[in-house]
């Protein structure tokens, strides 16, 4: 059987009465393995099966009995196509053997959410009928454009598409981890709310908080700024946010960034085998995939993030890519304590991070330390000081943080005088005219100006 995502024991105290179900225990393990898989062989899956998982899901309890819920089976390949353009790319939903709609009808029971949170209950009760079965799913709120949705099924406006669940066959090289469980102390207490301080997040000081105030893409109480967050809380928001998606090969690669980070890494200079490079904070590992790519074989590589959830996805993540982690290792950081010796690293990497940390120049102070004579930093910056920085304090900033964690561009000029005062710059490039998608690499005064400004500094 799959390991579960906790590896904390589960206890199994007696039962108080004598009605327990037969294999109760057993049966409780096997649904805690399940997991989601976004990578489908894209194999049909009968009618009959899927329609007694759909069934299944209609013993969950629903608020006041009225089960205002109607599930949309789709299984009609170029259906399966189309919902995948209309979802905005979830390859999944053209490799699924089929997706279930989540509709209710408006109106009914929605104090409270209630209706929403039955037809959630009916989904979770498929997803286990078909993992029981051996099947793998996943539930999706995204799925893009929905009057696209009601159309293409015919869906009254009076009712809701809330969501699909995607069913299929895993793939056999599907990512075969589970996404991580915050320990369970974290996440429930007794008589009362308490809550650990890193798992609970800063946000701008009001008297009540209104639901509906409250969007991903508008949040007036969210706090960008990570110097008004602690170093565990921005560890604990990342960790387990870049499980969002599977550790699938290409995953979290944005298309503002691809050539930007080729024009980042033509900074770094040719390293021998045997020299020691460090990423920090990698996150999803996006960027460290180029850098391994581009890295001697014989050159080691080190990621230092907040929270071994990152670091357990990236190899995952490096696995599904074909990278050999034979000169790769990860380290846990708390802080800007970096854990290497006095002059010890060959170069270090920091791609669009020193905008994330709640104090950025403590982190360049270590970098300064752990360098050797000589030794190479490699940084970018996204810039406030440009149209970027513009667009981010207009709009992007009015959204909710997002899932790599709080962020506020920096001024290049400020960057630029931390990095005169601890290393000898050797190269700058701005990087990006335009506000997104362009990487357009400039050099000089104007190089302050760009979405972002990148630098090879030496000690
Ligand atoms: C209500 C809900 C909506 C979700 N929406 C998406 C989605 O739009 N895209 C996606 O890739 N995963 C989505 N997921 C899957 C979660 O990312 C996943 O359940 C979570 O990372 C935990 O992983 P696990 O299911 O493997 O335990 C959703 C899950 C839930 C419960």
């Amino acid at each position: 059987m799959r390991e579960r995502a906790s590896d904390q024991p589960r206890s199994s105290h007696a039962v108080s009465t004598d009605q327990s179900v037969p294999g109760w225990r057993d049966i409780l393990d096997a649904l805690a393995t399940r997991r989601s898989c976004r990578d489908f062989d894209g194999s049909r899956i009968d009618r009959d099966i899927l329609a007694e998982i759909v069934q299944d899901g209609t013993e969950a309890p629903s608020s006041c009995n009225q089960q205002q819920w109607h599930f949309i089976i789709v299984d009609d390949r170029d259906l399966l196509r189309r919902a995948h353009d209309i979802s905005g790319g979830n390859h999944h939903f053209a490799e699924c053997s089929a997706l279930v709609y989540l509709c209710f009808q408006k109106g009914w029971t929605h104090g409270n959410f209630s209706v929403v949170q039955s037809v959630a209950g009916a989904c979770y009760h498929m997803m286990l009928s078909a993992h029981l079965r051996g099947f793998s799913c996943i539930w999706n709120a995204g799925i893009g454009d929905k009057d696209a949705l009601a159309e293409m099924l015919a869906v009254p406006a009076v009712f809701e598409i809330q969501g699909a669940l995607a069913i299929g066959r895993a793939r056999p090289t599907a990512p075969d981890m589970k996404a991580p469980r915050r320990p369970f102390e974290q996440v429930h207490s007794w008589n009362g709310f308490s809550r650990p301080d890193p798992s609970v997040y800063p946000v701008k000081d009001a008297p009540t908080y209104p639901y509906f105030d409250i969007r991903n893409d508008h949040n007036p109480f969210a706090i960008w700024d990570p110097t008004r967050w602690t170093w565990p809380q921005v560890g604990d928001f990342r960790g387990y946010s870049v499980w969002a998606k599977s550790p699938l090969a290409g995953v979290y690669v944005s298309r503002r960034q691809g050539a930007a980070t080729e024009a980042e890494l033509s900074l770094l200079p040719d390293l021998s085998d045997g020299a020691r490079v460090v990423e920090l904070m990698p996150w999803g590992g996006t960027y460290s995939v180029e850098l391994r790519r581009r890295l001697r074989a014989g050159v080691e590589l080190r990621l230092a993030e907040l929270s071994e959830a990152n670091l357990s996805f990236i190899l995952e993540r490096f696995r599904q890519e074909g990278l050999s982690l034979d000169q790769v290792q990860t380290d846990l950081i708390a802080g800007p304590r970096l854990a290497y010796e006095d002059s010890s690293v060959d170069a270090m990497v920091l791609p669009q991070v020193l905008e994330q940390m709640p104090d950025p120049k403590a982190v360049l102070d270590e970098v300064q330390r752990v360098l050797k004579p000589g030794g190479c930093l490699v940084v970018s910056v996204r810039n406030l000081d440009s149209a970027y920085g513009a667009l981010w304090r207009t709009e992007e900033s009015k959204a909710q943080v997002p899932n790599q964690g709080p962020f506020t561009p920096l001024s290049a000029t400020r960057v630029r005088s931390w990095l005169a005062s601890r290393f000898e710059i050797d190269r700058e490039t701005g990087i990006g005219r335009e506000a997104s998608g362009d990487a357009a690499t400039v050099s000089g005064p104007e190089s302050l100006t760009c979405r972002l400004f990148a630098a090879r500094c030496l000690k």
